[in-house]
């Protein structure tokens, strides 16, 4: 078969396992998904009336230039419209932003353990990736500068990391941003910005408004809670934006999707909630994990990866047939991702851990 030589290595993406799968599997009634930092709580309870509006409009295209959803986030974020690009989930910003600004011969500088969409995306344009080792988990900025050559045009900063959950501050990405050269866009992927609560993590919006090579990456799959209507936004220069929409299709973004977006965007409190939740929940996680020996990562999104000092599959396998859903495969052969859940989501997962220390 031909098709394109650059796509061969690309690995096919292994979505976590779904609810309904492992209930089926397992004959489980509860179980619970803690594989794909998604929000626990679901969104606001705003947006199912808001998507009853529409229910005599689907034949309907959807608006093209999601003008309504612009103006708010527009207003939302205090910037504006004519610097948002909007997006079928922040993967397909990811996949404009590639498709717009790579071709052969460039290469693309990520870390080596971060979100797998930008390896992917690179290599369908047929640019190089090329990975730098973290540092403890953190990107190691300096390293990363030391990557880019004249063939670079995009490096990318996923912060906080997925699925490492870290973060580099304000102040060291200024002096990395100072040094990159003029013809290098650097991607600032905030997934999980809504749930960062430590003052030094940077103000990416601000710094946007005096670099032009900059692009900002959100999304409404985390703490919005939307992520099966698949929404996200890239936030970057006038000029930049002007590009990346010769390149998007032009009904990306679904009319449901869009409305559900607008209403979950007027409930900030509903954020505030999951946000202090989720902190508790963190806090929470932790001090378990300190209390049973076992090493992770500063968490500042809403998951936690630890390092389980067992294999990975064993865990999984383990913590399945208590009806809990991890991540795994990511990272070193005995690291697990677990997403925050609720309360009583966090007690059964760490009760759970608990008696695979003391059991296994
Ligand atoms: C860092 C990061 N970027 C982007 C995405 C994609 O999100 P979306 O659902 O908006 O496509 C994810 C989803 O897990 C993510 O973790």
């Amino acid at each position: 078969m031909r098709v394109k030589a650059s796509i061969q290595g690309i690995e096919v993406y292994q979505p976590g396992k779904s609810l309904k799968d492992v209930k089926a599997e397992l004959g489980l009634e509860e179980v619970i998904k803690l594989s794909s930092n998604e929000n626990p709580y679901g969104c606001s309870p705003r947006v199912f009336p808001a998507l009853m509006e529409l229910k005599d409009q689907f034949h309907y295209y959807p608006d093209g230039a999601a003008q309504d959803l612009k103006a708010k986030l527009a207003e939302h974020l205090e910037v504006d419209e004519r610097r948002l690009i909007l997006g079928n989930g922040s993967d397909e910003v990811i996949q404009i932003i590639c498709r717009t600004i790579l071709e052969p011969g460039a290469e693309s500088v990520m870390a080596d353990l971060t979100f797998s969409r930008y390896e992917a995306g690179v290599m369908i344009e047929g640019a190089t990736p090329v990975k730098v080792p973290m540092k403890e988990g953190t990107h190691d900025l300096e390293a990363m500068l030391a990557a880019i050559t004249e063939k670079t045009r995009v490096v990318w900063v996923c912060n906080p990391n997925n699925p490492t959950g870290t973060m580099v501050g304000q102040e060291e990405l200024e002096r990395f941003l100072d040094q990159v050269p003029d013809h290098v866009f650097v991607v600032l992927d905030e997934a999980y910005y809504e749930y960062v609560t430590d003052p030094s993590y940077p103000d990416s919006l601000s710094l946007l408004d005096y670099n032009p090579q900059i692009i900002v990456l959100r999304t409404f799959s985390k703490i919005y809670g939307l992520a099966s209507f698949r929404v996200g936004y890239g936030i970057a220069h006038p000029d930049l934006i002007q590009e990346f929409e010769r390149v998007r299709e032009p009904f990306n973004v679904n009319s449901l999707a869009q409305q559900a977006a607008i209403a979950a965007l007027e409930d900030q409190e509903f954020i505030a909630y999951c946000r202090r939740q989720n902190r508790r929940g963190i806090e929470k996680i932790t001090s378990k994990l300190d209390e049973l020996g076992l090493k992770y990562f500063p968490a500042h999104g809403n998951f936690i990866m630890f390092d389980a000092q067992l294999p990975a599959d064993v865990v999984f396998q383990f913590l399945l047939r208590k009806g809990i859903i991890v991540r795994t495969r990511i990272g070193g052969p005995t690291y697990v991702r677990v997403t925050v859940g609720t309360d009583e989501q966090n007690e059964r997962l760490l009760e759970a851990l608990t008696e695979m220390k003391r059991g296994l």
